[in-house]
C-alpha cells in the first residue's frame, strides 16, 4: 500500500519553484519507483505533435515513440482519461516494451485543458493498480502538470 498523502506532499515539495520540467519529471519517476511496490517501469511520455515521445523514467529501456491512439499510453492520451489495465495482454494493441509487464496504469498530464503527456506505470503483477492508486496518481499528476 502506498501512502499517497505522503507521496503527493513529497512531489509537491520536490518540484515547487523548480523551473526545469525534465528535472521535475526525472525526480517524479524516481520518487514513484521508490514509493510504489511491485513495479517494473515508471515514467513519462511527452506529446510532440500526434506522437508520445519517451521522457524520464525508471526501469528497462522502452520504446521511444507511441502514436496517439495506439497502445495503452496512446489510448489514454487520445481519450484524455486514466486507463487502469488489470491484464495488458487482453488490451487490444498493447505495446510490450518489457515482457515482464502484466498490468498497467496510464494517467494523462494536461496543460490548458490539452493532454501534454502521460504518466505510465507498469507492474509484473496482474491487477496491481486499485481505485486508491488511480485517485492517488491522478492527484500526483495534477501537482506535477503545473510544474512541467
Ligand atoms: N505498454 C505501453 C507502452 C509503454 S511501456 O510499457 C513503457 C503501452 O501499451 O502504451
Amino acid at each position: 500500500m502506498t501512502d499517497y498523502e505522503l507521496l503527493n506532499a513529497q512531489i509537491d515539495a520536490l518540484t515547487e519553484g523548480v523551473p526545469h520540467p525534465i528535472s521535475n519529471l526525472a525526480n517524479a519517476s524516481a520518487l514513484l519507483w521508490e514509493s510504489l511496490d511491485k513495479l517494473n517501469w515508471a515514467g513519462f511520455y511527452l506529446m510532440e505533435g500526434e506522437t508520445l515521445v519517451l521522457g524520464p523514467f525508471q526501469g528497462k529501456t522502452a520504446c521511444i515513440e507511441i502514436p496517439v491512439g495506439e497502445g495503452v499510453c496512446g489510448t489514454a492520451a487520445k481519450e484524455d482519461r486514466t486507463l487502469v489495465v488489470p491484464n495488458v495482454h487482453e488490451f487490444p494493441g498493447h505495446i510490450a516494451c518489457d515482457c515482464a509487464s502484466n498490468s498497467e496504469i496510464v494517467v494523462p498530464l494536461r496543460r490548458d485543458g490539452a493532454v501534454v503527456g502521460v504518466l505510465d506505470i507498469d507492474s509484473p503483477v496482474f491487477s496491481r493498480f486499485t481505485e486508491e492508486d488511480r485517485l492517488g496518481l491522478e492527484s500526483f499528476a495534477r501537482i506535477l502538470e503545473g510544474r512541467i
